[in-house]
C-alpha cells in the first residue's frame, strides 16, 4: 500500500489527461516508432509508479499500441487494477517494486521510461541513482504531470497565499524517496539528464478545474486543508475558513495548478 487509493486516481485522470502536453506526448509516440530493434519487434516501456495504468491509457488514446507495457508499482492492489482493466487487451508485465532500489528496477530492453505524477515525490538522491542507470543504456525518459508550486483560485480568498505557501512546505516531506524535492523536480530532473548529454524539453502542463471536475476539486480542497492543518503557523480556524469558501465555490469557480512534463532522449 502507497496511499494512493483507486478513487483519487480515478478522479484525477481526466483532469490529468487533459492537461498532458500533447507536443510531448506526440514526440514520445515518434520516437518509439523510431527506435528500430528487430530483435524485440514491440516497443517496451517501463511505466515507474504506473499506479492503475494512467500512462498507458493516456498513451494508449493518442495512438501507442504494439507496446509491451512494464509497469512497476509498489502498491500490489494499484497493479492488480490495471491488469484488471486491460490484461486481456495489452501486454502488461506488472512488477511490484520499492523504486527506491533503483539497482533492481526492470528496465532491460525499455525503449522509454516514462512516468506521470511521479517525480514530484522523489528526492535528489533517487533522481541521481535512477538517471545513472538510464543513462548506462542511454533510454530515453518521459516524465508527465510534475508539480510545480504555482495554483491560482477564482475567487480569491485571503488566505490564499498562506495556505499555497504552506502547501508548497509540505511537498518537501519525505514520501519514502528521502527529501522530497516537491515543486523543484522538474528543473532538478532536467539539470541531470542535460549533464548526462540528453536533449531535454518541458512543457507545461497546468490542471485547469471547473465545474465539470467539482468532485476531484473537492477531494483537492479537503487534501490541502488537511495537509496544512498543523506545523506550518495556521489557526484552525484560518485552514476551516479557507475549506469552507472554497468547497463553497468549487462549481462556481475555477482552479489551475500548475504541472510540467518533460521528455529526455539520448543524444
Ligand atoms: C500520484 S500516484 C501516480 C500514479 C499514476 N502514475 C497516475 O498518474 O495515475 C504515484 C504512484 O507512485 C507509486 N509509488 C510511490 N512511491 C513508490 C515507491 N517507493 N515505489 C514504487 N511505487 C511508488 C504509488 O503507489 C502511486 O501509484
Amino acid at each position: 500500500m502507497s496511499g494512493f487509493s483507486i478513487s483519487w486516481l480515478n478522479l484525477r485522470e481526466s483532469a490529468d489527461f487533459a492537461a498532458r502536453d500533447k507536443t510531448l506526448a506526440t514526440k514520445v509516440l515518434e520516437w518509439l516508432g523510431q527506435a528500430n530493434d528487430y530483435t524485440s519487434p514491440d516497443r517496451i516501456i517501463v511505466d515507474l509508479g504506473a499506479g492503475t495504468g494512467s500512462t498507458l491509457r493516456a498513451l494508449t488514446k493518442l495512438g501507442a499500441n504494439n507496446i509491451v507495457w512494464r509497469l512497476v508499482d509498489l502498491d500490489g492492489k494499484l497493479l492488480d487494477e490495471a491488469l484488471r482493466r486491460h490484461g486481456k487487451q495489452c501486454l502488461i508485465e506488472d512488477y511490484q517494486a520499492d523504486l527506491t532500489i533503483t539497482e533492481e528496477l526492470p528496465l532491460t530492453g525499455a525503449h522509454i521510461i516514462s512516468a506521470s505524477a511521479l517525480f514530484d515525490l522523489a528526492s535528489t538522491a533517487f533522481i541521481d541513482a535512477l538517471v545513472n542507470r538510464i543513462d548506462a543504456r542511454k533510454t530515453a525518459v518521459y516524465a508527465a504531470l510534475n508539480y510545480d508550486g504555482t495554483t491560482t483560485w477564482t475567487p480569491a480568498h485571503p488566505l490564499d497565499e498562506k495556505i499555497l505557501a504552506a502547501f508548497n512546505q509540505d511537498q518537501l516531506r519525505d514520501k519514502g524517496f528521502g527529501p522530497a524535492l516537491g515543486p523543484q523536480c522538474t528543473n532538478y530532473l532536467q539539470q541531470v539528464l542535460e549533464n548526462k548529454g540528453y536533449t531535454v524539453s518541458i512543457n507545461p502542463s497546468p490542471w485547469e478545474l471547473s465545474a465539470k471536475d467539482e468532485a476531484m476539486t473537492s477531494e483537492l480542497i479537503s487534501g490541502i486543508a488537511s495537509a496544512v492543518s498543523e506545523g506550518y503557523g495556521l489557526t484552525k480556524q484560518e485552514v476551516d475558513d479557507w475549506k469552507t469558501f472554497r468547497l463553497t465555490h468549487v462549481a462556481d469557480g475555477h482552479c489551475t495548478i500548475g504541472h510540467w512534463d518533460l521528455l529526455a532522449l539520448p543524444g
